[in-house]
């Protein structure tokens, strides 16, 4: 920080409280979701578990975010994977499924002002009526998600205030309405509306229909690029960036976060940015790997990684709350960058700015145009109320792309104002925060344990009496939903199971599988056995798989290929080398039916795999020349009732 004497080498900045201000500021956030985002968060053992969500939210210590946006669960995959809806069926609702409720409580914890989101990606198929199109039947899917809402109060007092439509897919101004409607005859006239997390098109129908318009109280765009368009500008509604960021999280990673969090402001007038994700919490060989916030992606060591865009958030959540107003005077430096300023209009007054360069801030989309950013001197002059500042608190953010050794959110001396003005010299690629705000902190704890490989020996039973969350630790469902089941009627020992629930193609977002599976594991595993118990529930057609060296995940889940061991209910076996089951490696009679257990084992080893039925050998010798490596897998061979017990892997690397 040096102080130019010589006016004429630096250029004047004037910030003035006086005119008329800018827009309303309406937080930062990050998405858990969109899909199955957070999946291996909550199986980290405390104290990780409550670190890495006080990294998130706790108020003055590190992202302390003002926003938590959530998927509703719709059966379906959702990018990393699916995540369970309240409804699995007309006639049931749930509002214990997943990990969203006890992640919104647990921010609410920290943050009571954290305003909460959520949006559906995906519908169970009844609200389609078979059709992949959740809009034929506007009243049932409003009513899903209006339930939703309800439940969320009900069961977990949370108050919702903002509910999406369809992420990125069509929005239907009918269906809009309906919500709209129905949101108000249950009493939650509060809880807004954002449409349509998509482009910004929906704006060109607002100004066309008043209705919808009504309807509507914030114009949600993803990856806007900074920018938005004349007529969201007309609508004169609050405009969002409601999903942006998803880029690695790596320090171009969080030159692209302070460079968005800024200019979504000073370019789109956007007054909150949501980062997909909230936290990379995910297997990393899934799609977008480690695009969070921040790194929890090893449950089984306890290992996580506070990535920079964690403190670059901070940079303008510690320092300005939902609620203040931002200066009409922010915009860009004359060497590249940009500044905003915000004030709470009670004395309190935040400067953030950034001068992150082209190549050091590529976001994942859209393309970053060029443009010229170098060290400059900037001189703030402070005019209105803001006159009568005497000194600001300083904290900084240094990439050092050069040395690699960044510094980030360090806290500098006060910085006092000479007649209302002070000059900054900024390198490239700095984030500066100057407030009157004292209370910033760079929150720590001790080292978490080492980062490790998932356990070569990994066994679990499912025999939970009360487990705190509906799924099993680690598996990581990618068609269907595998939820923990308590199996009154069974004679035998396998009364707490694993069982798969969804009975009917959803309304997708991206190709299901015709399959349902639930990966597991080390990406990296080649050689292995795995034993697992199975039960079918559906006469003759019925079919279930384990696998192993499952190689893909996410919207590819369609085309993953492993070698896949299948017993079916017509009393026949199947070794595939993928999931679509067309590359036939093995079959023969097993003599297997519905409503009976069978112990299945698969041994892959080099290139050759066989299978045990019930500990004796079914197949052998199946030559299997790739996948190389992949996770291990288990599943069914439709969208079918079956139940999974005793899990058991032994990995030899
Ligand atoms: C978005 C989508 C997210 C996730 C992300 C990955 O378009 O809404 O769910 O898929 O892309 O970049």
């Amino acid at each position: 920080l040096i102080l130019c004497l010589d006016s004429c080498c630096s250029h004047t900045y004037v910030l003035n409280d006086e005119e008329k201000l800018g827009r309303v500021f309406d937080g930062i956030g990050g998405l858990s979701g969109g899909g199955a985002t957070s999946r291996l968060l909550v199986n980290y053992a405390e104290p990780y578990r409550s670190q890495i969500l006080d990294y998130l939210f706790k108020p003055n210590f590190g992202a302390s975010l003002h926003i938590l946006k959530v998927e509703i669960g719709g059966d379906a995959q959702t990018t990393d994977g699916t995540e369970p809806s309240h409804m699995h069926y007309e006639n049931d609702e749930n509002y214990f499924r997943g990990y969203e409720w006890w992640l919104m409580k647990e921010a609410k914890k920290r943050n009571p002002n954290i305003t909460l989101i959520a949006l559906p990606w995906a519908f169970p198929g009844w609200v389609g009526h078979g059709k992949n199109w959740p809009y034929d039947y506007p009243d049932i899917t409003a009513a899903y998600v209006v339930n939703w809402v309800l439940g969320a109060k009900q069961y977990h007092d949370l108050d919702i205030q903002y509910i999406g439509i369809w992420n990125e897919r069509s929005y239907n101004t009918k269906y809009i309405k309906v919500l709209r409607k129905m949101l108000d005859k249950v009493g939650l006239s509060d809880v807004g509306i954002i449409a349509a997390d998509g482009d910004w098109s929906i704006a060109k129908s607002m100004i066309a229909d008043l209705y919808l318009n009504d309807s509507v109280e914030v114009i949600g765009a993803h990856y806007p690029g900074t920018i938005t368009v004349t007529d969201a500008l007309k609508t004169q509604k609050k405009l969002w960036s409601s999903e942006d960021y998803s880029t690695f999280n790596d320090e171009v990673g969080g030159g692209c976060w302070a460079r968005i969090l800024n200019q979504n402001y000073v370019n789109g007038q956007m007054t909150a940015t949501i980062s997909w994700n909230l936290v990379a919490s995910y297997y990393e060989d899934l799609p977008f790997g480690r695009d969070g916030l921040m790194t929890a992606e090893e449950p089984w060591s306890g290992n996580y990684v506070v990535e920079s865009p964690i403190w670059i958030t901070a940079h303008t959540t510690q320092f300005t709350q939902p609620g203040w107003t931002y200066l009409q005077t922010v915009g860009h430096l004359e060497q590249g960058g940009s500044y905003v300023a915000l004030t709470d209009g009670k004395g309190n007054f935040t400067i953030v700015i950034e001068t992150m360069t082209h190549d050091h801030s590529v976001c994942v989309r859209p393309p970053l145009s060029p443009f010229n950013v170098t060290s400059q001197n900037a001189t703030f002059q402070l005019k209105g109320s803001l006159a009568s500042i005497k000194d600001f608190q300083v904290w900084r953010s240094q990439f050092n792309f050069k040395t690699k050794k960044p510094s980030f959110f360090e806290k500098l001396a006060p910085l006092k104002v000479l007649n209302g003005s002070f000059t900054l010299h900024l390198a490239e690629d700095e984030v500066y925060t100057l407030t009157t705000i004292t209370t910033g902190n760079k929150g720590s704890y001790p080292d978490p344990p080492p980062s490790a490989p998932f356990p070569k020996v990994y066994k679990d039973s499912f025999d939970v009496l009360n487990p705190p969350f509906s799924e099993a630790p680690d598996f990581a469902d990618q068609t269907g939903v595998f939820e923990y089941y308590v199996n009154l009627t069974d004679p035998g020992p396998h009364v707490f199971t694993l069982r798969q629930v969804v009975t009917q193609r959803p309304v997708t977002w991206v190709a299901d599988a015709d399959q349902t599976i639930s990966v597991i594991g080390d990406y990296q595993w080649q050689d292995l056995t795995i034993t697992c118990d199975v039960f079918m529930e559906t006469i003759k057609s019925g079919g279930v798989f384990i696998a192993a060296r499952v190689d893909k995940g996410g919207g590819s889940v369609r085309s993953a290929k492993g070698v896949f061991f299948w017993v079916f209910a017509d009393g026949t076996y199947k070794v595939t080398n993928d999931l679509a089951g067309q590359t036939v490696l093995a079959e023969g009679l097993s003599g297997t039916q519905a409503y009976g257990w069978y112990t299945l084992s698969l041994t892959v080893k080099g290139q050759y795999a066989s299978g045990l039925l019930n500990g004796y050998p079914l197949w052998k010798n199946a030559v299997v020349l790739t996948p190389k490596n992949g996770w291990a897998a288990i599943g069914t061979h439709s969208y079918e009732l079956a139940q999974f017990d005793n899990f058991a892997v032994i990995a030899e690397q």
